[in-house]
């Protein structure tokens, strides 16, 4: 397992299978990783916390950095990882973040990244430092695949949606879903989980059980309903939590039957935010 920070070192690793994470690196992560390994080719895996998809008041600084520990569990792997790309700054952004951030602002975006008004309607900005970062992270490593978890379902559909308006740049670039690892409570893994009080955990529980409760009922209207009572019951600060189609993310039809949308959630608990989402 090489540890590489150039340009130049990541072009060598044409044709890989591309994992991008911002590290502290957890069991979700390391699925997606095997989930690469099987493909065959290269993988690398970019560990780069990225400055501009973050808003003013988030949590960018606090953010944990871990790296030691993502190292050691990526070389524990079945078959660990060809590379890790560690970026500096510069070698993402070569003109500063400064000028990157002012740039995020007219990067053109996918409909899924503006109409949903979801994660784009709490996260301004959000989706244009996503695009930015993973966009420029394609064109240093070249890969024939990447894979992201299903866990940011809307982050998802932007890349896929990204992709496939942009093959002259990105070639034949597949994108790979990673379904979502959750703890034995089903608390879906986040490394933002570890910032949660004790009470604060048992809370976000409510997060897995609104989804469940989803899946009793019969119309959208219903199951956005039963989600906001279980998720007020459990006293969490909601965001969002509801029913989309699953391509664009726009609302569905009110016809629209279980199993062919997507339940979508976003809470607060204090000053962590927990998002998770569900076939419904
Ligand atoms: P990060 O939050 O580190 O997530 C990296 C990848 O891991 C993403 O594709 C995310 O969807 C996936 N992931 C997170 N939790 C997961 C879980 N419990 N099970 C399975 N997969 C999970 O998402 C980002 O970083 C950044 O926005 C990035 C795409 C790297 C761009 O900076």
């Amino acid at each position: 397992m090489r540890i590489i920070e150039s340009a130049e070192d990541a072009l060598a690793f044409t044709g890989c299978t591309l994992v991008p994470t911002m590290g502290a690196l957890h069991q979700g992560h390391l699925s997606l990783c095997n989930q690469a390994a099987a493909r065959g080719v290269d993988v690398v895996v970019s560990i780069f916390v990225n400055p501009t998809q973050f808003g003013p008041g988030e949590d960018f600084s606090r953010y944990p950095r871990t790296l030691d520990a993502d190292l050691a569990a990526l070389r524990s792997l079945p078959t660990p990882p060809a590379a890790v790309f560690t970026p500096p700054v510069e070698t993402v952004f070569p003109r500063g973040t400064e000028a990157a951030l002012r740039e995020a602002g007219s990067i053109e975006l996918p409909a899924c990244a503006t109409a949903p008004q979801l994660e784009d309607r709490f996260r301004p900005g959000h989706f244009a430092g996503v695009v930015q970062v993973v966009s420029r992270l394609f064109d240093l490593c070249r890969p024939s695949a990447a894979v992201f978890g299903t866990k940011d379902f809307q982050q998802l559909r932007v890349i896929e949606q990204l992709v496939a308006s942009s093959q002259h740049r990105f070639g034949a670039l597949e994108i790979l879903r990673g379904p979502t690892v959750r703890e034995d409570d089903g608390l879906a893994m986040s490394s933002r989980n570890r910032f949660l009080s004790a009470v604060d955990r048992e809370r976000a529980l409510g997060i897995v059980r609104a989804l469940q409760a989803a899946q009793v009922v019969l119309t959208p209207a219903a199951a956005e309903a039963a989600m906001a009572a279980v998720l007020r019951a459990h006293g969490l600060d909601v965001q969002y939590a509801e029913i989309r189609e699953r391509t664009g993310l726009v609302p569905p039809s009110t016809a629209a039957v279980r199993g062919t949308c997507q339940a979508l959630v976003a809470v607060r608990l204090d000053s962590v935010r927990l998002i998770d989402n569900d076939v419904w």
